[in-house]
């Protein structure tokens, strides 16, 4: 299959990329992180989870971004929604995309939700019937979908399994979590092959962390098999709480650097991003992860 002429990246940063920070990020910084990312031209900006704080302490604020974002006419701000009652605070918030998220690891799933594969997608069937009746979007999220920080590998056909079941539910997207980053082009393309056999591979999306350094390898793998939405985060932000030693998503820049490289459009202005990355990192006090915006850095100086 031909490479597709244009991809959709789905910025993940200001949620995947923050929920980890140890300390706390105020609003106002977030907000103008969520802006400038869709100032720079990214078509969707996860923008918070309505979880509890008890869980994700990082999150807490998450009525007041949602409800201060500048938005910006035709980005997306969608938000993850564990249950039905994260739901109807988005709702109440804003919300006009939201995002369930389960697993195909057991252990995972209970570690991260608290509780069994069968009962999150229980959970998550009121939450997608409401938000359809509202006309809100629904993506889905799968974790582990290579491998597990507590069962190992994890078998394609349980991916594919769960993947049908969130299509099946209403979710118009499922974007496929390689959450500690061990998946390797082959092993990508095989967990991918399951899932289009449930889903159309258009209605995929890759999700990877770049813990091993393949994320981008994985991207290619993915776009060879039709699959044309991936999510990164600016500067390679994050991490995941519930699974030890993971890195942060693939870093936003280095995707469109591949991508602009082959031809492929994005829609996004890559001396933008990379500004708004420096400027989060500074924030921060931490180096970006990003080869591409330390490479560009490094050439502006004079
Ligand atoms: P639980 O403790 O089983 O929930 O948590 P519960 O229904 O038993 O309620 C317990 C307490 O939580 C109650 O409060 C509820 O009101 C409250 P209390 O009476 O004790 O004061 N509660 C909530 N508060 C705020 N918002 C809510 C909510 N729900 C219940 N929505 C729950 C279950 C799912 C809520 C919890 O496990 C949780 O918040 N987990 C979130 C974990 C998380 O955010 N993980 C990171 C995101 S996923 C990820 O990063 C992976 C991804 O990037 C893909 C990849 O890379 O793999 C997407
Ligand atoms: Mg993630």
């Amino acid at each position: 299959m031909s490479l597709p002429a244009h991809v959709r990246i789905v910025e993940v940063g200001p949620r995947d990329g923050l929920q980890n920070e140890k300390a706390e990020v105020p609003t106002e910084v977030k907000l103008e992180l969520i802006e400038r990312l869709a100032d720079a031209g990214l078509p969707a900006v996860e923008a918070t989870a309505f979880v509890s704080p008890k869980w994700i302490p990082q999150m807490a604020d998450h009525t007041e971004v949602l409800e201060r974002i500048r938005r910006r006419p035709g980005v997306a701000y969608p938000v993850l929604t564990p249950n039905l009652k994260g739901f109807e605070a988005a709702l109440a918030a804003g919300a006009t995309e939201v995002a369930v998220f389960g697993a195909a690891s057991e252990t995972f799933s209970k570690r991260n939700i608290n509780c069994s594969i069968a009962e999150s997608l229980q959970r998550f069937e009121p939450v997608i019937k409401n938000a359809l009746n509202a006309k809100i979007k629904v993506r889905g999220y799968i974790s582990c979908v290579v491998g597990c920080p507590y069962e190992g590998e994890v078998e394609p056909g349980k991916v594919g399994a769960v993947a049908g079941a969130l299509h099946d539910m209403g979710c118009y997207e499922v974007s496929l979590g390689d959450t500690i980053g061990v998946g390797t082009p082959g092993r990508t393309q095989a967990m991918i092959e399951a899932c289009a056999k449930r889903v159309p591979a258009a209605q995929l999306a890759g999700h990877y962390h770049d813990t091993y350094g393949q994320a981008l390898a994985n991207i290619y793998a993915s776009m060879e098999l039709g699959v044309a939405t991936f999510d990164a985060s600016v500067a390679g932000l994050g991490g995941c709480p519930y699974a030890k030693g993971a890195s942060g998503n693939v870093a936003t820049e280095d995707v469109v650097y591949l991508l602009h490289g082959l031809g492929i459009e994005t829609g996004i202005d890559l001396d933008r991003l990379v500004d708004t990355g420096q400027w989060i990192c500074s924030f921060l006090k931490r180096e970006s992860s990003s080869k591409v915006a330390r490479a560009i850095i490094a050439k502006r100086k004079p």
